[in-house]
């Protein structure tokens, strides 16, 4: 068994897609351990996409991520990264293959509803930023 972690970012939330998302990950047969709604202040943003930190669209990805509430969610089961990111879709929601979430729901690369780790590293580290160990059901 895998965990990961995922985000439905302010957008997501905005236009009421929170139930609709999980509905899509729980149907598919994760399970969530581990969920809560909060809001990200500028340093835990700039610390969860540190990575981007010189990209042009830094600045514009830290406001819009810090612009309201987010969902962020651990997930487990089989091949759960990999799978998690198939059924979230490609970053950019024009690429993104039909009746994943990003082509269902997303319409711009900024706007594309929800983050998911894009490894199993990724998924240790995000969710050790998000989560206190304390407040985790069982740790990833
Ligand atoms: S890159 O350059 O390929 O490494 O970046 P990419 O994987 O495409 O995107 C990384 C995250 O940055 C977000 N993004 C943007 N935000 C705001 N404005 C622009 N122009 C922009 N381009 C990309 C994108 O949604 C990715 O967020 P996450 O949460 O990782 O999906």
């Amino acid at each position: 068994m895998e965990k990961t972690f995922t985000m439905i970012k302010p957008d997501g939330v905005k236009r009421g897609l929170v139930g609709e998302i999980i509905k899509r990950f729980e149907t598919k047969g994760f399970t969530i351990t581990d969920l809560k709604m909060m809001s990200i202040s500028p340093q835990l943003a700039k610390e969860h996409y540190k990575e981007h930190t010189e990209k042009p669209f830094f600045n514009d990805l830290v406001e819009f991520i810090t612009s309201g509430p987010v969902v962020a969610m651990i997930l487990e089961g089989e091949d759960c990264v990999s799978q998690v990111r198939t059924i979230v879709g490609s970053t950019d929601p024009q690429k993104a293959t039909p009746g994943s979430i990003r082509a269902d729901y997303a319409t711009t690369v900024r706007f594309n509803v929800i983050h998911a780790s894009d490894s199993l590293e990724s998924a240790i580290r995000e969710t050790s930023l998000f989560f206190e160990e304390q407040e985790t059901l069982q740790t990833i």
